[in-house]
């Protein structure tokens, strides 16, 4: 069953179970939303089941909440829990000072909420999602439908001004239609190349009516664990740089390999 595993899958498989780690028992959990994330739901799930964990997880997306009941974990609301222990979520990129862009599965919003009220946020993430500038992955920022168009006319407008390399974006499609967030808004994606000052970005796209929130995460992550192909896993922490590299083993009768969608 591992054998079929594609070495970004390992790497992210590996991320996510050393990140369930993180995780003990009374705990209230953010649970994140992507191909990332849904390793975790499933590992968390199998240590529920088969280790008798207990906790509440705060799902950010209604996929998330989905898996994580079929798994076995008590899901509850960002409201009731009123604030987190520790969310655990995937990036789409991160940066030497941890500062991410998220949204490619077009949670961001969801994400961002609930990262924001939790003591801790861990990022789990392959390799492949460390950059050294942020911006070569699409900027995701989730738009309100009303005169959505007008929206992206004054963004494309707004980053003349701004410290980044493109100034293209699109309104992110499901097949004919807009793709719909969980909150009933658009996802418009930013071709930005790279982001010179995302913190200032950040700022400036939000202020913008029509603006709900973006994709930039900063000054929020305060660890990633890092997967590599061969079973390799990472930690760098905020304040501490690499504290952690061990491997983990694959076990052939783990039974979190099979539907693998996310
Ligand atoms: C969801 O909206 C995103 O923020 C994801 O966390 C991000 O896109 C990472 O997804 P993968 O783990 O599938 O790469």
């Amino acid at each position: 069953m591992t054998g079929e595993l594609s070495p970004i899958d390992k790497a992210k498989f590996v991320a996510a179970k050393r990140a369930a780690d993180y995780v003990e028992d009374g705990m209230r959990v953010g649970l994140g939303t992507g191909s990332t994330a849904a390793w975790l739901v499933r590992c968390l799930g199998e240590q529920v089941r088969d280790g008798g964990l207990r906790f509440k997880g705060v799902p950010t997306s209604t996929r998330t909440a989905d898996l994580a009941r079929e798994v076995g974990i008590e899901v509850i609301s960002l409201d009731e829990a009123k604030w987190l222990d520790v969310t655990i979520d995937g990036a789409d990129e991160f940066d030497g000072d941890l500062n991410l862009i998220k949204g490619g599965g077009g949670a961001l919003l969801q994400e961002k909420i609930v990262a924001t009220a939790s003591d801790q946020m861990v990022v789990i993430a392959d390799i492949g999602k460390e950059v050294e500038h942020l911006g070569a992955f699409p900027l995701p920022i989730e738009v309100i439908p009303f005169g959505w168009q007008t929206t992206q006319a004054l963004v494309e407008e707004t980053l003349i001004s701004m410290d980044v390399l493109g100034r293209q974006s699109s309104l992110r499609m499901n097949g004919d239609h807009p793709f719909v967030t969980d909150e009933g808004n658009y996802i418009m994606d930013l071709h930005l190349q790279r982001i010179g000052n995302p913190r200032q970005l950040s700022l400036v796209i939000n202020q913008m009516p029509g603006v709900v929130e973006n994709g930039l995460f900063i000054d929020i992550c305060d660890a990633v664990v890092i997967g590599y192909g061969d079973g390799r896993v990472e930690v760098r922490d905020i304040n501490e740089g690499t504290v952690e590299q061990e491997r983990l083993d694959f076990l052939e009768t783990d039974n979190l390999f099979t539907d693998l969608a996310d």
